[in-house]
């Protein structure tokens, strides 16, 4: 059950947190998620070339079998749709919009990170523009590595737009390297995981929306 009136949760005490700065995980709109997404949205966040090279990305993954694609909306990009696909967001509405998910959860991953699937059920899982909202990003890559099968993929894909009060301050503060760390540091913390690779995915001399991706495989 949602809670309309939760805000934002105490700051975690993992201690992998701890090498961030004080308030980095603060947002300028510290209510409640379920507020803001409450509304659908059916748009597209970034441009049609950034959409393609989502899609050419998760076609050179091989992504197929069971894919879950976290903080989804009615978009998921896949050139080829997986046998199931399993989208997860905030918005309803958006989600059964969906025409490539073959099953839709709502599910907050702020006030709650744990997701609801059993290990080792996925052969991959995708986050598309969407990684900068998360305010606890550490428990949910935990997670999405418990329901990775081995060798799966967790594909994490972003470009330089957002909703800027819903982006965690850390995000809001630095540039497209500086997001790529970030991104790299949420592997490098959580896992174990193998072969974590960085990409500019759009042509650096392109001038549309810039797509870089951030993936690695479970071990
Ligand atoms: C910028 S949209 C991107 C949607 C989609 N992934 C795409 O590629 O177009 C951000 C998405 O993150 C989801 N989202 C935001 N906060 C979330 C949360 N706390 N838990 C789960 N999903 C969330 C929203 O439902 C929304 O669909």
């Amino acid at each position: 059950m949602v809670n309309e009136e939760s805000t934002e949760p105490e700051p975690s005490e993992d201690p992998r947190y701890a090498g961030f700065p004080p308030g980095f995980f603060d947002r300028v709109d510290p209510s409640s998620d379920h507020n803001f997404y409450s509304e659908p949205r059916i748009v597209t966040h970034i441009d049609t070339d950034a959409i393609a090279a989502v899609g050419a990305l998760y076609e050179e993954l091989k992504l197929g079998g069971r894919i879950l694609d976290v903080m989804s909306s009615w978009v998921s990009h896949f050139v080829d749709t997986p046998d199931d696909l399993v989208a997860l967001g905030m918005n309803a509405f958006e989600l059964e919009e969906n025409r490539q998910a073959t099953s839709w959860v709502q599910h907050d991953l702020n006030l709650n990170p744990q997701l609801p699937f059993e290990d080792a059920s996925f052969d991959g899982v995708v986050c598309c523009v969407s990684i900068d909202y998360l305010v606890r990003p550490l428990e949910v890559f935990d997670e999405v590595h418990r329901c990775l099968k081995d060798g799966g993929v967790f594909v994490n894909s972003f470009s330089n737009r957002c909703f800027p009060t819903k982006a965690i301050r850390g995000w809001g503060q630095t540039d497209d390297r500086g997001h790529v760390s970030i991104v790299g540091e949420y592997y490098r913390l959580t896992g174990p995981w193998r072969d974590v690779q960085a990409e500019l995915r759009t042509s650096a001399a392109a001038s549309g929306d810039p797509l870089f991706a951030v993936w690695g495989f479970k071990e």
